[in-house]
């Protein structure tokens, strides 16, 4: 286990996942019975842009850091800024959503200034309302001991060293019969995708109506495709698929199976996913996809069915997917 996200905090496959995440749980939070949420792979839960790791990747500064103190662009956008501000308001960190314990309280993203990212444990934690529940599992010995610290003593959340996907068998269903879960893996291991879909599986099997999120790198098209299509077989109905790319497509001819590729972008499928966020998430990807390019051939967004949501409709459509190369021309990110 190598994997630390703290190289990778608010890059843009950080800022694809946060977003998506924010909408799922303000989608909960509109229905006064308490919900669940479950994540498998939670990470330490709050990140140091200043700090060793994400200084010397600098990724951040191809995500976060191109939103911050600017128009968001998309109702979307601006809640999930808003979140953020609550953990970088002048020293006063901390941001504890309904439940204010004087641990931070929502401000303006203008107004201040980026030092800490808040990781999905995290934007969870913000939303929670005083009857929801959240169990997060993280296996690495460090992370999990930050996790702990970064929670604090909330009697609302769970935390286990835990393998994730053994998770999902000891805490689905939750009581609540509602609810989210998130898979969020390192990919370090190389059957991860197959683990991923077994786990999707299982969740699925144990918790039919429950809203199941998982992101994944767009990489190397193989592999992907293979996923992509072994998930589309697996018998689970209703699976949005969403995409934010920033770099130039990868070339599936010049691809040489044995090179590691670089990220060019990343995706989630959302198992039933909430009505109308694909609205939602049509209003922000573009302008996002847009802001966050880093070539002119980089900004690519979709949002389509990896299956059907009624027989009907067509999987794997991409009638809905576009691409912002060329309005990434008329502006220059800072
Ligand atoms: C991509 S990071 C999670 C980031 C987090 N979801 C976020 O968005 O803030 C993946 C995490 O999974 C942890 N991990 C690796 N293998 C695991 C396993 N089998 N079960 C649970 N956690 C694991 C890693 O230590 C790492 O912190």
């Amino acid at each position: 286990m190598n994997y630390r996200h703290a190289f990778h905090a608010g890059n843009p496959g950080d800022v694809l996942k946060h977003l998506v995440l924010v909408l799922l749980l303000d989608h909960l939070r509109r229905k006064d019975s308490p919900f669940a949420y479950l994540e498998t792979h939670a990470g330490r839960g709050l990140y140091d842009l200043a700090a060793d790791a994400a200084s010397r990747t600098g990724e951040h500064e191809s995500g976060i850091r191109r939103l911050w103190g600017e128009p968001p662009g998309s109702p979307a956008l601006a809640r999930y800024l808003e979140i953020i501000a609550r953990f970088n308001d002048g020293g006063r960190d901390g941001g504890d959503g309904d439940r204010d314990r004087g641990r931070g309280r929502p401000s303006d993203a203008a107004a201040t200034s980026l030092r800490h990212y808040p990781g999905s444990p995290t934007f969870a934690q913000a939303l929670l309302r005083a009857d929801d529940r959240m169990t997060l599992c993280e296996l690495h010995p460090e992370e999990h001991q930050a996790l702990r610290r970064q929670v604090g003593d909330d009697p609302r959340v769970g935390v286990h060293r835990l393998d994730g996907y053994n998770g999902l068998k000891a805490f689905l269903p939750p009581k609540e019969r509602r609810g989210l879960v998130l898979i969020d893996p390192p990919y370090e291991r190389p059957d991860e995708y197959d683990a991923l879909v077994r786990g999707l599986q299982l969740a699925h099997r144990r918790f039919p109506a429950g809203i199941l999120a998982a992101w994944y790198p767009v990489k190397r098209s193989a592999p992907l495709r293979a996923f992509e299509a072994s998930l589309a077989a697996a018998g689970i109905p209703k699976i949005l698929r969403v995409e934010l790319s920033t770099r130039a497509d990868l070339d599936p001819k010049a691809a040489d199976p044995d090179t590691p590729e670089r990220m060019v972008g990343s995706r989630l499928v959302i198992v039933n996913p909430p009505w109308r966020l694909d609205e939602s998430l049509r209003a922000a990807l573009p302008g996002l996809a847009r802001r966050l390019a880093s070539d002119e051939q980089g900004g690519r967004w979709r949002v389509d069915w990896l299956v059907a949501e009624r027989p009907a409709d067509a999987t794997g459509s991409s009638a809905h997917a576009g691409s912002s190369a060329r309005a990434g021309k008329r502006r220059r990110h800072r």
